[in-house]
């Protein structure tokens, strides 16, 4: 989608699958993705649609009821999509993918200081030892806002508030030397100016170290200024991706443009705001057509049919929607998508 760079990861029609209870449910219906080297993408989609699903088979963080049924992960030489066993994985996960979830004590164990689970990083990633180490530690707590790092050090994660373990958590995660960085609602759990602390601290540590970062969050208002590009996922496959401005002013797809109209700061004043009705399709069963279809007042005869593909409306944004093809009626643009460009032009 950038034809001028090779990507870091390519993802091709991945399939995700999950035997429950005697029955298969698709998370990941033929998901394709490119991540170029350096970038930020973020995720959206509703909680649900498969956003952790679909980074967690980047690092073999399934749970044991899942598996990539087809499709593939290309990562430098590999085919992560063909990894089994944890030996395979350890080459991948922390070293060359690291992830930083929702909640940070599921990271941090409680019952090890701060100062001696990032130590654990830097002695296996970085070869340290003793002395150095040590200095090493104080100096990426530094790095990550945390003060008084020679008092912190000694402390245990209970001590720390909750942004400050999540600092904990992309510390070890960037003290690993990672190339990518998978942030999987890193600041859902936090109160908002927190959040936008911890946005910040990524973007910062991103600069530093040229990290490729994906950001994953059921709320695009989040990422609005952080991403360079932003992927829709619906119903275990990305229906639009694009820049950050392409998705947020001229979005394409149906489901777009109901994510950004149901945003809180996109409200019009005086009206309801908007919510997306209905919910998503059974996985467990084939999704015929536009997954969004019966979601989608606007539908068309052939969104409850056929797939649709992707449409190219730019070198970067693609949305995979029927209306975009020369044959579909002229639909008007939602009245807040409208406003939103207008605010953007003044
Ligand atoms: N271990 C599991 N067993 C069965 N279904 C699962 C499992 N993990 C995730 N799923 C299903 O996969 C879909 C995607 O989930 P997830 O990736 O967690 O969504 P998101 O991160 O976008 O909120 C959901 O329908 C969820 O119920
Ligand atoms: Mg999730």
């Amino acid at each position: 989608m950038n034809p001028n760079e090779t990507p870091i990861l390519t993802i091709e029609d991945l399939v995700v699958k999950f035997n429950l209870r005697g029955r298969t449910l698709s998370a990941i219906r033929e998901a394709s993705l490119c991540l170029y080297k350096g970038e930020s993408l973020a995720i959206v989609g509703e909680s649900g649609s498969g956003k952790s699903v679909f980074t967690k088979s980047f690092m073999g963080l399934l749970d044991a009821n899942g598996w990539v049924d087809s499709g593939t992960i290309k990562y430098k030489d590999y085919d992560l999509a063909t990894f089994k066993s944890e030996k395979d994985w350890l080459k991948i996960r922390g070293k060359e993918i690291a992830m930083v979830f929702q909640d940070p004590m599921t990271s941090l164990n409680p019952l090890k200081t701060i100062g001696k689970q990032v130590r654990e990083a830097v002695v296996k990633h970085q070869g340290l030892k003793g002395n150095e180490a040590t200095k090493a530690v104080y100096e990426i707590l530094e790095n990550v806002g945390i003060d008084e790092p020679q008092k912190r050090y000694k402390q245990y994660p209970f001590e720390f508030s909750g942004g400050m373990r999540q600092r904990v958590v992309i510390a070890i995660a960037v003290a690993c030397n990672p190339e990518i960085l998978i942030c999987d609602e890193p600041t859902t759990a936090l109160d908002v100016t927190i959040q936008a602390q911890i946005m910040e601290l990524i973007g910062a540590l991103q600069r530093k170290y040229q990290l490729t970062v994906v950001y994953i969050t059921h709320d695009l208002g989040v990422v609005a200024h952080v991403a360079d590009r932003v992927a829709v996922m619906y119903a275990g496959d990305i229906v639009e991706i694009g820049l950050s401005e392409e998705i947020f002013y001229d979005p394409r797809h149906p489901y777009t443009s109901a994510l950004l109209a149901s945003l809180p700061q996109l409200g019009i004043k005086g009206e309801p705001l908007y919510a997306i009705k209905g919910t998503p399709p059974n996985l467990f069963k084939k999704v015929e057509g536009d997954a969004f279809a019966f979601r989608n007042e606007k539908a068309l005869k052939i969104d409850f049919v056929e797939r649709p593909p992707y449409f190219k409306i730019s070198e970067t944004h693609y949305a995979k929607t029927w209306l975009m093809d020369a044959r579909a009626p002229k639909v008007e643009r939602p009245k807040t998508i409208e406003l939103l460009r207008e605010r953007s032009a003044k």
